[in-house]
């Protein structure tokens, strides 16, 4: 079937309007993008051209339209431990020293996390994989596990965990398939232990965060790149507000944050960087030495 052709000015009027609902820019040269991901959608409307479809998208109360289009654009790759370095550095520093430092203070301890723009769930499963293996919950440490996307279909996807069998072989250990999913038709699901630890739900990160509370560990992982600069500074300005004053941010193994454009500091451990707030990360202690610009 021949695909339909995007033209100029209908790239130019889908851009602008994908920024405007998502924060996605798409470049120029980013044309195939709209064929392949939104041509499909334009024949199931029946629309004959993108400046039909986008119309139609615009002035379609329901807003159905519009979803679609989210979700057909946004990039969903992602698998379980993706990078691995993240994963290791919660489970033998963070949590451990978020748990010690809590502690401390008496009471009870609760740890927030939050996977910002979770795709399909496999960051938030493999963290609170970790967090099980780490013996959490547990009497007197409780646990809130938050995933959000701007995808109503990745986060539906997420809730339900249901996985095929190419994306349970992308970064989970054989020990782990067989302890946390449970045999589904053709592909698995996690088991209800592991999806009752998380709750899901949409949320544009280019929008007001203030509703989600504070965090102790953010992930913000391979999402900024999608962003205008301009955008990736209003982002990281906004999630330093929704990050706890010894919280830690990460981000993805390919991105940085550089310091002077950022309320962040770089910390290393071991092989891993996370980012802290600047006014409150600990100047340099033993194994945990603050990068200065990382990215030049
Ligand atoms: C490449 S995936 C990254 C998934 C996961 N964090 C990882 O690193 O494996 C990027 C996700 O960001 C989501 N996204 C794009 N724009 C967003 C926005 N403005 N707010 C929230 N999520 C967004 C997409 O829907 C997609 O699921």
């Amino acid at each position: 079937m021949n695909r339909l052709k995007v033209t100029d000015s209908e790239f130019q009027a889908l851009s602008k309007y994908i920024y405007g609902i998502s924060g996605i820019t798409l470049s120029a040269g980013k044309e195939y993008l709209i064929e392949t991901r939104l041509g499909q959608l334009a024949t199931e409307y029946g629309c004959r051209s993108y400046q039909e479809l986008l119309t139609r998208s615009r002035t379609e109360a329901s807003r159905a339209l519009e979803k679609k289009i989210i979700d057909a654009i946004s990039t969903n790759e992602t698998y379980f431990f993706r990078d691995n370095a993240p994963f290791n550095l919660l489970q033998h520093r963070l949590i451990p020293d978020i748990i010690d430092r809590k502690s401390k203070k008496g009471g009870r301890v609760t740890i927030r996390i939050w996977s910002s723009a979770s795709s399909t769930g496999q960051e938030i499963y493999s963290t609170a994989m970790v967090l099980r293996e780490l013996g959490l919950p547990k009497p007197g440490c409780d646990l809130q596990l938050i995933a959000t996307d701007i995808s109503d279909a990745a986060i539906a996807r997420a809730s339900y965990g249901l996985y095929s069998q190419f994306e349970v072989t992308r970064g989970l250990s054989p020990a782990r398939l067989a302890k946390y999913f449970t045999p589904k038709g053709d592909g698995y699901r996690i088991n209800d232990e592991i999806r009752s630890m998380v709750s899901f739900r949409k949320q544009n990160l280019l929008t007001s965060l203030t509703g989600l509370g504070k965090f102790d560990i953010i992930l913000c992982r391979n999402v900024a790149i999608y962003f205008t600069r301009e955008d990736r500074l209003r982002l990281f300005d906004n999630l330093s507000r929704q990050l706890e004053p010894d919280g830690c941010l990460l981000i993805g193994s390919t991105e940085s944050l550089a310091q002077e454009e950022s309320p962040f500091v770089p910390m290393r451990y071991l092989n891993s960087t996370f980012y802290q707030l600047q006014d409150t990360a600990p100047s340099a202690p033993a194994r945990m030495n603050p990068l200065r610009a990382i990215n030049g």
